[in-house]
């Protein structure tokens, strides 16, 4: 008798971001040159003192299992972070480092929701968030925010949204599709209105440190007192040291949480890859000059594609604060045709955009915001120029 799947294999759709790339990368293998702005992962190399740190640790034995948590000497600089440049006293016993962002986000929802629990999403969404919570049993919320309001959700839609059986608020600045970065004031609001209910906050906060022009990031954990027993604080090295492949991500959370995520983990995944907990020590202690150049490098690509969008026929788009997207609404397209096809919907959009002038997007429904499609400007400045000028041509028709 063949297998038979799991209930829970009809809960989850595979990463659409994930998907979009593997389709621009199968249209390249058969020589096609894809201007690719599908994926969210910095062009950069990983900068080389970290590969160094990488191989020193390699030559030094540091091969074997670490502590399922991590390596003491980067929860202790991870702590040092958080404690020093974010005011917020952290010991060590706090921070537990996993397999890239995406596993603390899964520990965090495995740790602390299930069945018959609700946790509340502001669309649009980081993609995974959504089946990840559907993977724990619970059933996520979505708030659904607009461009008029540059994507950021109230207190009043969040406190609308709460029910007797919500147990988790995600939230996500800079936000990954649109860029998004809530003033402090606008988090302040939040989290006074959080306070007011039991509900607790997973704040992933892994842009931290791409913000443009006056944008400032905040640590919501820290804005009212009482905040941090409440929070799970989501971060990790793949964005700011160009390091996704490395898997290096990590949750900061009162202790007995933190204790039960890695308990998780050490039951899943056993500790994450021990030669990256090193070089990813490099990264948090040792020269940032790198990632002061690749910001600087986004943020001139950033100039350029918010001049860029502004041309594209029938295209508006909040201007991004943080991150390296620009989340584009092109509903207008909608109902005509381009690219020898009727366009309905955002994935119509993408799809034919990638086949007909091989330009890779992501469509707004994989974020939950249907009528968008988000490009990420992770690329280097020649493709990006290519690729308005093609996506410019495709949008006449
Ligand atoms: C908002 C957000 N959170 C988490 C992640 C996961 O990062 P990683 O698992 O590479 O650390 C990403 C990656 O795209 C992201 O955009």
């Amino acid at each position: 008798m063949a297998l038979t799947l799991a209930a829970r294999s009809t809960l989850i759709a595979p990463s659409a971001t994930l998907a979009m790339a593997a389709e621009a990368k199968r249209l390249k293998g058969q020589g096609i040159d894809v201007l690719d702005f599908a994926l969210g992962e910095p062009d950069f190399n990983t900068p080389d003192n970290i590969q160094e740190a990488a191989i020193r640790a390699m030559r030094a034995g540091h091969t074997h299992y670490t502590p399922p948590a991590g390596i003491a000497e980067l929860r202790e600089a991870i702590a040092a972070h958080y404690t020093n440049h974010h005011k917020l006293p952290t010991t060590w016993q706090q921070v537990i480092v996993s397999n890239g962002c995406k596993q603390s986000i899964h520990n965090a929802l495995m740790a602390l929701s299930g069945p018959g629990d609700e946790v509340i999403i502001p669309t649009p969404y980081w993609v995974s968030y959504a089946d990840l919570v559907k993977l724990t049993g619970a059933t996520p919320v979505l708030v659904e925010t607009s461009e008029a309001s540059h994507f950021k959700m109230t207190p009043a839609q969040f406190l609308a949204a709460v029910t007797p059986k919500t147990k988790l608020l995600m939230i996500n600045s800079p936000s990954n599709p649109t860029g998004v970065v809530y003033s402090h004031a606008e988090l302040e609001a939040i989290a006074d209105a959080v306070l007011t209910t039991s509900v607790g906050v997973l704040s992933d906060e892994i842009y931290e440190q791409l913000v443009y022009g006056n944008a400032t990031p905040t640590c919501f954990a820290t804005l009212r007192p009482g905040l941090a027993d409440r929070t799970v604080t989501l971060s990790g090295v793949s964005k700011t040291y160009a390091m996704t492949g490395w898997r290096i991500g990590w949750a900061v959370g009162p202790v007995a949480v933190a204790k039960f995520m890695g308990d998780v983990q050490s039951q899943e995944t056993s500790n994450p890859c021990s030669v990256s907990q090193w070089a990813a020590l490099e990264a948090i202690v040792g020269p940032q000059d790198s990632v002061k150049h690749m910001l600087s490098e986004f943020t001139k690509r950033r100039a350029y594609v918010i001049e860029r969008v502004a041309q594209l026929p029938d295209v508006t788009c909040v201007p991004a604060d943080g991150a390296f997207y620009a989340f584009m609404n092109v509903s207008k397209h909608f109902g005509r045709t381009l690219g020898g096809k009727k366009i309905e919907n955002s994935t119509d959009f993408c799809l034919t955009a990638l086949a007909a002038s091989h330009v890779a997007l992501v469509m707004g429904s994989a974020f939950g915001a249907e009528g968008y499609a988000r490009l990420s400007f992770a690329t280097s400045m020649s493709i990006l120029e290519r690729g308005f000028d093609t996506l410019g041509k495709f949008l006449e028709g």
